[in-house]
């Protein structure tokens, strides 16, 4: 079976291809590049070998390249949506390409594969619930008013979903509700690369531990939580992307057409804790600084994930303290090759 990636060259993306490749798909990556390197995928390939992952270098706002890829593609299976600009704090000073990227790509693509039927997956994100009143969040939590244009851009992606879905009995999609993917996957030959200065805790940390950078910031000290550092749900990207392809296999062969889930360990951990956590991983301290908060950052957020582990037997099979483990590997791998500095 075929299944395209949009954002396949991403940090998500790529190991979704592996655990893909792993139980037998054909994978279609499809990438303008634009927050990734094509080192990643020459990485993909050393790592599963060329025979069933193929390449597009396609953007996913631009509906004649999606046509094409679709007419030499014919046989899709399932598409898994990842495409996205994905910087809460850009998404302020750049709202129109947020909602010009995320949005209008979200509709070229639909605009292509929904009278085909394609099994489809969206990339969502706790960040729809906003501040939830409740913790741990649930699926049925509302939709708050955003922190970002980019977790407006997810409400709106999942409102167009729920609409398409509902005028059309025979198109099955899932949006998956990711929380704070971290880590690498456990070859370090893929792991998490943007281009530019990584905007996420843990790539930032890393960097810190190698030496590329000299200090972390801890945006913010002052929260409503015990160490007053903001308290996500960091969840394995192995375990996520094993998330999506349950999530695929069980749309393949449900009744209902859709389905959401969030997908997270389930444990609030803060700021200053996963520098703790860190630090004893690398046995030794991470130079770190309390700047001031940064705008869009929602003070706490963790899943309540038991919909995912009882409706698609979804178990994660990694700690935190794994998936940091594994970040340092990529981090250190990176640092030792040379070419993968390119930009
Ligand atoms: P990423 O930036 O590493 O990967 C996204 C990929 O999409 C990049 O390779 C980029 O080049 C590509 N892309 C962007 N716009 C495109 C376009 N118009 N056409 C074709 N390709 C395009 O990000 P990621 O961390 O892998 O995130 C993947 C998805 O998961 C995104 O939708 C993001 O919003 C969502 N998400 C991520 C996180 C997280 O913390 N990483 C959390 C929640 C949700
Ligand atoms: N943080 C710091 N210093 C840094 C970077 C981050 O203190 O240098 C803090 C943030 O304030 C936040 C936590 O570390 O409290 C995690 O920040 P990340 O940037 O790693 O992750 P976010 O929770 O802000 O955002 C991520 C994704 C979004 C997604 C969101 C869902 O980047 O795409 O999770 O909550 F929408």
């Amino acid at each position: 079976m075929k299944i395209v990636i949009t954002g396949g060259l991403g940090y998500i993306g790529a190991h979704i291809c592996t655990v893909l490749n792993q139980k037998g798909y054909k994978v279609i990556l499809v990438d303008n590049l634009s927050n990734s390197f094509i080192k990643m995928y020459h990485q993909l390939i050393a790592l599963l070998g060329e025979e069933s992952i193929v390449f597009e270098k396609k953007d996913i706002t631009q509906s004649d390249e999606i046509k094409e890829l679709f007419q030499k593609h014919s046989d899709i299976n399932g598409v898994i949506h990842l495409a996205a600009l994905k910087s809460v704090n850009q998404s302020i000073t750049q709202p129109l390409s947020y909602y010009q990227n995320n949005v209008g790509g979200l509709i070229t693509l639909l605009s292509e594969i929904k009278s085909k039927n394609i099994p489809f997956i969206f990339s969502s994100s706790c960040t729809v619930y906003g501040q939830a009143d409740q913790l741990p969040i649930k699926e049925t939590s509302p939709f708050k008013s955003s922190f970002s244009p980019y977790g407006y851009t997810k409400q709106i992606g999942e409102l167009i979903i729920k609409d398409i879905v509902k005028s059309n009995d025979s198109f099955k999609a899932m949006c998956l509700r990711y929380f704070n993917p971290i880590g690498a996957h456990p070859s370090a030959m893929i792991g998490e690369w943007p281009i530019g200065e990584p905007q996420n805790l843990v790539p930032l940390m890393t960097q810190v531990g190698i030496g590329k950078r000299k200090e972390l910031k801890i945006f913010g000290d002052t929260y409503n939580t015990p160490d007053g550092t903001c308290i996500r749900d960091y969840i394995h990207v192995m375990d996520l992307a094993e998330a999506h392809v349950l999530g695929l296999e069980y749309l393949f062969s449900s009744n209902s057409n859709h389905y959401i889930y969030n997908v997270g360990l389930g444990k609030g951990v803060s700021v200053k804790e996963m520098i703790h956590r860190f630090e004893k991983i690398i046995e030794k301290p991470i130079r770190q600084k309390v700047s001031k908060i940064r705008e869009g950052d929602v003070p706490v957020a963790y899943a309540d994930a038991s919909k995912i582990k009882t409706q698609l037997s979804w178990q994660p099979k990694y700690s935190i303290d794994d998936a940091l483990l594994s970040a340092w590997k990529w981090e250190k791998q990176l640092h030792s090759h040379n070419d993968f500095q390119v930009s």
